[in-house]
């Protein structure tokens, strides 16, 4: 069976195999969940709208009291180094910046050295069946804290929450705050309401996903009209479309929520304009044609 991440990882300045690369459990993103990652697509070899995610890890990292604690060129030699030793041409790269390892004690320890982990993976696109016939999504409570801007390394709520829509047999929960919908757990969520684009406004209660940018940047590109707004949680039920974004999943239709369908209960016009657009600046993407 070929192993999901492949080797070798990329550990503290060394590149080795992951059955070799251990951390001490003292790590403070073991114990207290005190880090950030990024997931990253990469397709054509090619790693997608990183200067986005940069600049995200960067947001995650000065919100946590951290530097970065490499260069951009830095990162750029780990990432190049991972993607040459797949063969898949389309993958992504995950990476985790924890506080590194010291004696337990919530506070900052006075000298840590932060522990950098990155891989690649190949991609797993969504199933074919996801895109024609729309996934199912179960509204829960946000039971998130007030700081749902950074991507935390710490997701036991969001954890909870998918395991929760995964026992409904849907594939995604829609996070519900003060009869608000916020996000999904690891995707953002957008309806189409009276023929507008509707998405959640950034802030706290959101991840800024690098997707979600990307698909409001098309859509205005192309005259459809958008608002970034509060969306309640009882609108999700009349809007005619919905969907999730984020960077492994693109964007996919979102058919059904509390077992009640959504529209006419099929993946919606905007949705197949919108994926057509997000493919077509993909194929740019590998072309070199756009950065
Ligand atoms: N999750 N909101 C949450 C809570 C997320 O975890 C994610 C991504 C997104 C979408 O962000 P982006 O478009 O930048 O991927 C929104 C990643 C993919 C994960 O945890 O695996």
């Amino acid at each position: 069976m070929t192993p999901y991440v492949a080797d070798p990882v990329y550990l503290n300045g060394r590149f080795l195999p992951l059955a070799e690369a251990g951390i001490s459990p003292l790590d403070r993103g073991f114990l207290y969940g005190d880090g950030v990652y990024e997931v990253i697509p990469v397709y054509g070899r090619r790693l997608f709208r990183l200067p986005h995610h940069f600049a995200r890890l960067d947001a995650s990292l000065g919100s946590i009291h951290l530097l970065n604690p490499l260069s951009l060129k830095a990162w750029q030699a780990i990432f190049a180094r991972l993607v040459e030793s797949i063969p898949a041409e389309d993958q992504s790269i995950y990476l985790q910046v924890t506080r590194g390892a010291a004696p337990r004690d919530h506070a900052f320890p006075k000298e840590t050295t932060p522990t950098v982990f990155a891989y690649a993976a190949p991609l797993k696109y969504p199933e074919a069946a996801q895109l024609r016939d729309g996934v199912g999504a179960i509204t829960v409570p946000d039971i998130r804290w007030l700081r749902c801007d950074i991507k935390a390394i710490a997701l036991l709520p969001n954890v909870l929450m998918r395991q929760q829509a995964a026992e409904a047999g849907a594939a995604e929960a829609i996070l519900v705050r003060d009869g608000i919908a916020t996000e999904g757990s690891a995707s953002n969520i957008f309806a189409v309401i009276d023929n507008t684009l509707v998405t959640p406004p950034k802030g706290p209660f959101i991840l800024p996903g690098v997707t979600r940018d990307l698909v409001l940047e098309l859509a205005r590109a192309h005259q459809i009209p958008c608002a970034e707004r509060a969306l309640r949680a009882d609108e999700l039920f009349r809007a005619s479309e919905l969907m999730l974004s984020s960077s492994t999943k693109e964007l996919l239709p979102i058919t059904r929520v509390d077992d009640k369908a959504i529209g006419t209960g099929q993946p919606g016009p905007l949705h197949l304009r919108l994926h057509a657009l997000y493919q077509d600046y993909k194929r740019d993407f590998r072309a070199g044609r756009v950065d």
